[in-house]
């Protein structure tokens, strides 16, 4: 197996990178050889500024290597450090459709968001995506469930290069995680963890002190009932066991099982006692 998987240098890191990516990266050093690759390049298809650029892909590395990442035991590098990559890149275009590119989710919404420019890179991300993984023959792509998209598109660039000019590329399988894939605001459950657009107080960061993140998942929004169960009309209750259980390595019914009778209140304080 040979693992490979980007992470942008954008933004503070938070719970829902740490538990749906970071923690994968770790693990999957002693599943087979690992690749990861902080993503610059791709931080460059939206206004940045090449400075603070610079500096929070120093930042995301060494994220990366607090949380367990280590140098001889995986590949751990720059994307802008490979040149190679970006030639593949250009290679891909020839097989990569057009129309496909255009109809990218993510695409979609992150050109809507554009105030000034909407960049041809950003169209292109998908194919640097796939360059990054396919130049190095990589296996196994674990990534967060909004990358499913990209992961089949970079599939389908695989086939077609492959059935053009034999057989060159290997087709990677995407692997999502079971639990974590999704985290949620503490104070708004309906909306992804995020660095940009939610709320300050319902974003655990990687680097807050122990006491900002109890204080943070003591004061998540809960629902009305009192059942600790993952439900639809239950979105704030449903993310802290999905948290729970995702930093415990349990499973949800576990989780579930174990709060049967004690309420939310409960639930909180033992999500702050795991230091989450
Ligand atoms: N697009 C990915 C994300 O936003 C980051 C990424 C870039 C990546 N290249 C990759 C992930 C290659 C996996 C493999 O999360």
């Amino acid at each position: 197996m040979r693992i490979f998987s980007g992470i942008q240098p954008t933004g503070r890191k938070h719970l829902g990178n740490y538990i749906g990516a970071i923690t994968h990266y770790v693990a999957g050093q002693d599943l087979g050889e690992s690749i990861y690759c902080v993503v610059d390049l791709h931080a460059t298809t939206v206004a940045y500024d090449p400075a603070a650029l610079r500096e929070s892909s120093y930042d995301t590395a060494a994220t990366l290597l607090a949380a367990g990442l280590e140098p001889d035991r995986c590949i751990f590098f720059r994307q802008s450090d490979v040149a190679e990559q970006t030639e593949l890149c250009w290679l891909l275009s020839g097989v990569a459709a057009f129309g496909e590119l255009g109809r990218m989710t993510q695409f979609k919404d992150k050109s809507a968001s554009q105030r000034d420019l909407v960049s041809a890179g950003l169209f292109f991300y998908p194919v640097l995506m796939a360059a990054d993984v396919l130049a190095y023959r990589s296996t196994d792509v674990p990534v967060g469930d909004d990358q499913r998209q990209h992961v089949e598109l970079m599939r389908d660039i695989a086939q077609r290069f492959n059935a053009r000019f034999g057989e060159t590329l290997v087709v990677p399988e995407g692997r999502y995680p079971a639990v974590g894939a999704r985290i949620m605001d503490l104070q708004f459950p309906e909306r992804k963890m995020s660095t940009t657009g939610t709320s300050p107080q319902g974003t655990v960061y990687v680097l807050d002190e122990p006491d900002v993140v109890a204080k943070k998942i003591r004061s998540a929004v809960t629902d009305s009932g009192a059942e600790v169960v993952r439900a639809p009309d239950k979105p704030g209750v449903s993310n802290l066991i999905e948290i729970l259980a995702a930093v415990r390595g349990t499973d949800l019914e576990a989780v579930e099982h174990e709060f049967d009778s004690s309420g939310y209140g409960e639930i909180g304080r033992a999500s702050c006692r795991e230091r989450v």
